[in-house]
C-alpha cells in the first residue's frame, strides 16, 4: 500500500470488490459503481458524436498528445505511486488519456468522471487496446457533487478541467471529501516540467487566447480556494519555472488530506 492507502483489493476486475462492481466493471461502461457510491447514477452508452468531447478526443490525439505520458510520469515519480494499488480517479477525464498513461504505470483502479459521457466509448476501446479492460471505470460525474463514498480514493487528478468548474470552492470540497486520509490529489492544467520546452511552445503557438491565463492570478484563486476548503497541506506548482517562464507550462495544485484533517 501507499500513500497511506487502506484499499483492499478483492476483485482485480472491480473497484470495491463486490460482486456487482466485477460484473459492472468488466462491461464496456461503468456508472455507479466506484465502490459503493454514496449518490444515485446513471448508466450512460457514451459515443463520440457530442461536439466537444469529439473535439477533445481529436485534440488528445493530436496537438496534445505528447503531453499525457510525461504528465503522467511526473504524477507518478512526485507522488511515489510506481507499483502502488488501490483507486484513481481522474475529474474530467474527457478521452481518459491521463488515466491510460497512469494505469500503465500504476496497479490502481483508474475512475474517469467526467460530466460530459461522450468520450466514454472512445476511453473504453483505447484501454481495451492497451490491455487495461477491467483496469479502468467511467462515470458520468459532476465534480459539484461527486458520487463516491467520502475517503474513496487513494489519488486524484485532473487536467484542464478546473477552470471550467462554476463553483471551484464546492468542487475542491467534494475532491477533499472523497480522498481518503493520507491520499493526494493533483489538479491543474497545462503541462509538467518534464515536457521538452520546444513541444510545450509548439502546443502553445497553436491555441488560442484562452491560454493565455496569468499564473499569478490562478495561483491567489487556488491558494484562497485551499484555506476555504480548509486544506492543511498544499503546494502550488509553476512548471514554466523549469523553463525560465518562456512558455505557459500552466499551474497545479498538489493537496494531500492527512489523517488528522478534519475527522
Ligand atoms: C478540456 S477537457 C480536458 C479533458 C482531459 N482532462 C484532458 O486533459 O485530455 C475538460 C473536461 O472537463 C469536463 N468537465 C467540465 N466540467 C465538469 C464538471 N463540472 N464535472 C466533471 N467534469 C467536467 C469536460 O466534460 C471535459 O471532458
Amino acid at each position: 500500500m501507499c500513500l497511506g492507502a487502506t484499499f483492499v483489493e478483492r476483485n482485480r476486475n472491480s473497484a470495491c470488490g463486490c460482486l456487482w462492481c466485477a460484473m459492472v466493471a468488466t462491461s464496456l461502461l461503468v456508472a455507479g459503481c466506484a465502490g459503493l457510491p454514496s449518490k444515485t447514477t446513471t448508466v450512460v452508452d457514451g459515443s463520440a458524436d457530442g461536439g466537444p468531447a469529439k473535439g477533445m478526443i481529436r485534440a488528445s490525439r493530436g496537438r496534445l498528445a505528447p503531453v499525457y505520458a510525461p504528465l503522467a510520469e511526473f504524477i507518478v515519480g512526485e507522488f511515489d505511486l510506481a507499483g502502488c494499488d488501490g483507486v484513481g480517479i481522474d475529474v474530467g477525464s474527457g478521452p481518459g488519456t491521463l488515466i491510460i498513461e497512469l494505469a500503465k504505470r500504476t496497479k490502481h483502479h483508474w475512475v474517469n468522471a467526467d460530466i460530459d459521457p461522450n468520450a466514454f466509448t472512445f476511453f473504453h476501446e483505447t484501454a481495451g487496446k492497451n490491455g487495461l479492460t477491467g483496469r479502468v471505470s467511467s462515470i458520468r460525474a459532476d465534480v459539484h457533487e461527486l458520487p463516491f463514498r467520502d475517503g474513496y480514493a487513494d489519488v486524484i487528478v485532473s487536467r484542464g478541467s478546473y477552470h471550467f468548474w462554476k463553483d471551484k470552492v464546492k468542487a475542491f470540497n467534494e475532491i477533499y471529501r472523497v480522498l481518503k486520509p493520507g491520499g493526494v490529489a493533483f489538479i491543474g492544467r497545462g503541462f509538467s516540467p518534464n515536457l521538452p520546452v520546444e513541444t510545450a511552445r509548439e502546443i502553445r503557438a497553436g491555441q488560442g487566447k484562452s491560454m493565455e491565463y496569468s499564473f499569478a492570478e490562478e495561483s491567489e484563486e487556488l491558494t484562497r480556494i485551499m484555506r476555504e476548503v480548509g486544506v492543511a497541506r498544499y503546494k502550488i506548482h509553476n512548471p514554466s519555472e523549469a523553463h525560465g517562464n518562456a512558455v505557459n507550462y500552466g499551474i497545479w495544485v498538489e493537496l494531500h488530506k492527512l489523517a488528522r484533517d478534519r475527522q
